[in-house]
């Protein structure tokens, strides 16, 4: 009788079950009414009295470990089954949509600006942001004395060699009439920096978008039209652009640009100071000694290039007052972005 209520305090123990109907049914075998612990406590009844004690002892122990067992077997199962409901989930509950980033204004114009010219033909070319003299001056007929060149405007890293950081991207398009035969069609994103003090309309880095176009006949005109065409895309149908006589070493005959105010429709307000016009980036036909220096046949080919801040195009097109909130990057200012992929 030792050995078998041995052997069934081993099977309670090993019991191992997979759900909570095999549990019952093992109550029931065991404990209950004509169960096994049922029919050892009939033959205990017959047992030599010597021997009662100690018997009495192990079925009592027994019976207490089945029904601990049994138990917290229920108690567990119970628990893995309520927790098996609470992660089914319900399928058409409308799903929580992770926030969509927004891309910073710059990115936003940098890329409108590359697409418009991209329909005209041009492709983007890149360039170090830390340069030397010759990509940035003096390929572009920057004559020495030059107040561009100074350490007022220009940030220097060493000198004699200068190495600087670029002051405009037109160092991208020597670099490229330097491995490339014309034509040659190239828009030129890319960081600039200069020494100017910070304030809401300038900054000492800021973004610059230039172009290049040289070819057999490239004409006064055609930049002209070209300009046209971009001032529309970007400011509506209804914008007119009017070209001033300026100056830059790189180019002659050079002429700053201006769109209409498409505020006011040209009628003058305090975004272009009355005037009816805003001043959007500098132009001109490329400079022979440019063309030169940097290997064209200045008898064969003519070419324009252009310049914009892209700083200055994004203010004007959302209405930003304050050119340092693009560098603070507050997200209350950038997520007002959010619709504008
Ligand atoms: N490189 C000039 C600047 O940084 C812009 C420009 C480019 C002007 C090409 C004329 C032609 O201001």
């Amino acid at each position: 009788m030792k050995a078998k209520i041995e052997e069934l305090l081993a099977r309670v123990e090993q019991f191992a079950p997979r759900s909570a109907a095999e549990v019952e049914e093992f109550r029931i075998r065991i404990l209950g009414k004509k169960g096994e612990l049922n029919a050892l406590m009939e033959e205990f009844k017959s047992v030599a009295p010597e021997y009662k004690r100690e018997l009495g002892q192990r079925i009592n122990a027994l019976k207490n470990a089945a029904t601990e067992r049994v138990n917290a077997l229920k108690e567990q199962l119970q628990n893995a089954a309520s927790a098996a409901a609470a992660r089914i989930e319900d399928k058409s509950r409308p799903g929580s949509a992770e926030p969509l980033g927004s891309r910073h204004p710059i990115s936003l114009v940098r890329n409108e600006i590359v697409d418009i010219f991209a329909r005209l033909g041009y492709t983007v070319a890149d360039g170090p942001e830390i340069e030397d003299d010759w990509h940035v001056f003096s390929a572009l007929n920057f004559p020495p004395e030059h107040p561009a060149r100074d350490m007022q405007d220009t940030f220097f890293i060493e000198k004699n060699p200068d190495i600087l950081l670029r002051t405009h991207t037109s160092s991208i398009q020597v670099r490229t009439m330097e491995h490339q035969k014309p034509p040659i069609r190239v828009i030129c994103p890319g960081r600039v920096f200069r020494n100017e003090a910070i304030s809401y309309r300038a900054h000492c880095i800021f973004h610059q978008i230039e172009g290049l176009y040289i070819d057999e006949g490239v004409s006064f005109a055609d930049l002209k039209q070209s300009l046209l065409y971009f001032a529309k895309e970007l400011f509506g149908e209804k914008t007119a652009i009017r070209l001033r006589p300026s100056y830059f070493p790189f180019t002659e005959p050079s002429a700053e640009v201006d769109v209409s105010c498409s505020l006011c429709g040209g009628k003058g307000c305090n975004v272009c100071k009355g005037t009816g016009w805003l001043e959007i980036m500098g132009c001109g036909m490329v400079d022979p000694n440019v063309l030169e220096a940097n290997g064209i046949d200045s008898k064969k080919y003519s070419g324009f290039a252009f310049g914009m801040g892209v700083e200055r195009i994004s203010m004007l097109k959302y209405g930003v007052k304050d050119l340092r909130l693009y560098f603070e990057n507050d997200v209350r200012f950038l997520h007002q972005f959010d619709s504008a992929l």
